[in-house]
């Protein structure tokens, strides 16, 4: 059996800052209350005119997570790509990364995890090289969010909290008794499946009915979160599957040198903090610029993490989880 780390990261986001006063203009919402409720102060919307799909944000990242992981891209074992807002309905985005790398015909897998997908694919790769399967895995997590949010004050609880981005790992076999990443969690509760969802299209209300209705008043294709629900679910199982890493390592909370959760809301990550007892160098946040980028957001914030050099050799990092289906997972590694 192997063992495997993540040996470079890297990320992209769109260049367009939509701060909430931009969002302030177009619906009935203002700086004041995106930023007590969520701790938010602005988000990056990608450019579709330039071509800037989740695919290509995942390659971009992709490729600048190679470039630190000094591996050639003919050295990729295999894609898995995480997203809730593929490029298409079908096929998925992890095939497209394999074209636009240029690379030869490796599989390319898609994860469909929402929030919790990075962890999830995560998990995957990790698989993969401890069998001795794979070598090198690219995993990326990307979004575009913008195109599809109820910009008008009806869809002001859910549009004003998601931005678009992307990030990516390279996941190699573990050399020299290096440890990486000691062990994934991965769970579920799918009778909460619509609290948190995007309904239609679906294959029981298809766009032809959807259009022959025409009904103002079918705000399907529109996600939908029943916020104060999933909140007080998040921070449940956040602390859980932390707790449940910790434990299967032997390891307590104060041995976490950074914990790295998904950006759904600051107040979230603060709370599970002041729970578990946690100090501010012990839990990274960048929602603040970004907002919440679903799959993108662990791996966008430990590219920035390791720019910030707080990912050490040595270091033990967790990164955790919880979103729509709900899903909710984690990962405890330490840093090579
Ligand atoms: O990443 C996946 C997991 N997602 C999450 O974990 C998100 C979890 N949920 C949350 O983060 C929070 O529930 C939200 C940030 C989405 C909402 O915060 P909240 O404190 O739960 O607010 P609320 O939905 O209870 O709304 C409170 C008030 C309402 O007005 P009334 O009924 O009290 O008069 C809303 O109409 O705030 C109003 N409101 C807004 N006002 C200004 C809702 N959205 C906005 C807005 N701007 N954007």
């Amino acid at each position: 059996m192997y063992s495997s780390k993540i040996s470079g990261v890297g990320h992209y986001v769109p260049e367009r800052v939509v701060t909430n006063d931009d969002l302030s203009k177009i619906i009935d919402t203002n700086d004041a209350w995106i930023t007590e409720r969520t701790g938010i102060k602005e988000r990056r919307f990608a450019d579709l005119e330039a071509g800037e799909t989740p695919s290509v944000m995942g390659t971009k990242a992709a490729e600048l997570a190679l470039k630190r992981a000094n591996i050639s891209k003919h050295d990729i074992d295999f894609i898995i790509f995480a997203t809730l807002s593929p490029d298409y309905y079908f096929p998925g985005p992890g095939v497209m990364v394999q074209d636009q790398l240029g690379i030869g015909e490796i599989g390319a897998l898609d994860v469909r995890n929402q929030c919790s997908g990075f962890v999830y694919g995560l998990s995957v790769a990790d698989q993969f090289i401890k069998t001795g399967m794979y070598k090198n895995i690219l995993l990326i997590g990307a979004e575009l969010h913008s195109g599809g949010l109820d910009m008008t004050s009806r869809g002001r609880g859910v549009s004003v909290i998601f931005g678009d981005g992307a990030g990516a790992v390279v996941i190699s076999r573990a050399e020299n008794g290096e440890e990486g990443i000691l062990s994934t969690h991965m769970h579920s509760e799918g009778k909460y499946a619509k609290e948190l969802a995007l309904l239609s299209p679906n294959t029981s209300h298809w766009v032809p009915e959807i259009m022959q209705k025409n009904d103002p008043e079918d705000l399907s294709y529109y996600p939908y979160m029943n916020g104060n629900f999933v909140f007080k679910h998040a921070v449940v199982r956040f602390s859980e599957v932390i707790e449940e890493a910790l434990q299967t390592n032997n390891c307590s909370v104060s041995d976490i040198d950074l914990l790295i959760p998904h950006q759904a809301n600051l107040r979230i990550s603060q709370f599970i903090q002041k729970k578990m007892g946690m100090r501010d160098d012990q839990v990274f946040n960048n929602i603040m610029k970004y907002g919440n980028t679903t799959a993108a957001s662990i791996p966008i914030a430990m590219s920035e993490a390791w720019e910030e050099g707080r990912l050490q050799p040595g270091k033990l990092i967790c990164l955790a989880a919880f979103g729509s289906g709900f899903t909710w997972a984690s990962a405890l590694l330490r840093w090579h």
